[in-house]
């Protein structure tokens, strides 16, 4: 990333005390220097999240001039509201503690709400992943493709992928019970027959929002059915809930490291750090 913006990289020591806690030391003096700091918090959430704090409060500590902060997935941010009384607002919570530590301007990657990032009050913007996966998808040969989103929410983000392609894009109507976690998806008619399918998501989880979705193509005659997001969180089980649904492949961005992380975003946070 540093070679991409043409900037000085400082590597980051970092390890766990025998006690569990989080050591974070900069290896470089960086008083005076605008800082860019790249720290993803997917799971392990709650360390990555720590390590954050430490790392921003270092680079404050010595004499950082500004700390532009580059949280890709930004954890806990889908609890933008009490959906129960006396439930914390993690996101709020989350981005004051970001904010408290230092960071001065905040970089991440499809957030669930746009409107969450009202509680930061730094300068904060949340990026589309979806450019990069449209030209992911743009050198597979797929036959007469069609983007769905599994619900409005993903609305945006189908419209950006089918732009792109210049294919067609659809979206279908979830429900989500606030108790149970369960999804319900409505069935409704699209035009899918013998076409390939992209279904498009910020993020999946549990992948039931994506299975239903997937089903739902399958059973209209979809031909393949290939699933993309921007922070593939997939838990265990999620994987084969999708391929159990007609799920040919899913693949992800590296806001979230590991075995789905096939799009890279480096270009994306280059091109807004540098703005
Ligand atoms: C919520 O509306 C999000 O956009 C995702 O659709 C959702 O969080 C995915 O979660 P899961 O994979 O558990 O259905």
């Amino acid at each position: 990333m540093a070679e991409l913006l043409g900037v000085e990289a400082v590597p980051v020591e970092s390890r766990a005390f025998p006690d569990g806690e989080s050591y974070i030391r900069l290896t470089r003096n960086i008083h005076d220097k605008e800082a860019i700091v790249i720290q993803s918090t997917y799971p392990p959430q709650d360390r990555h999240l720590v390590q954050l704090f430490l790392i921003i409060d270092a680079a404050r500590d010595q004499g950082a001039e500004s700390i532009t902060v580059v949280v890709p997935y930004l954890a806990y941010a889908r609890q933008d509201k009490r959906f129960r009384e006396g439930e914390a607002l993690s996101a709020k919570t989350i981005m004051s503690l970001i904010e408290a530590s230092g960071a001065t301007r905040l970089i991440t990657f499809d957030i669930h709400q746009q409107s969450t990032l009202k509680h930061f009050h730094i300068p904060s913007t949340s990026l589309s992943a979806m450019p990069a996966v449209a030209q992911y998808f743009a050198k597979q040969d797929l036959e007469r493709p069609i983007v769905i989103a599994p619900d409005r929410g993903a609305l945006d983000k189908a419209e950006i992928v089918a732009e792109e392609l210049k294919a067609d894009h659809d979206f279908l109507d979830k429900r989500r019970d606030v108790i149970s976690g369960k999804v319900t998806t409505a069935e409704k008619r699209m035009d899918v027959q013998g076409r390939d399918v992209i279904i498009v998501d910020d993020i999946i989880v549990t992948g039931s929002s994506v299975a239903n979705a997937a089903s739902i193509a399958s059973r209209q005659g979809a031909h393949c059915i290939f699933v993309a997001c921007t922070h593939a969180l997939l838990q265990e089980g999620a994987l084969q809930k999708l391929l159990k649904a007609g799920v040919k492949s899913v693949v992800g961005t590296n806001c979230v490291e590991g075995e789905f992380s096939q799009i890279s975003v480096a270009s994306l946070i280059a091109d807004a750090v540098r703005r």
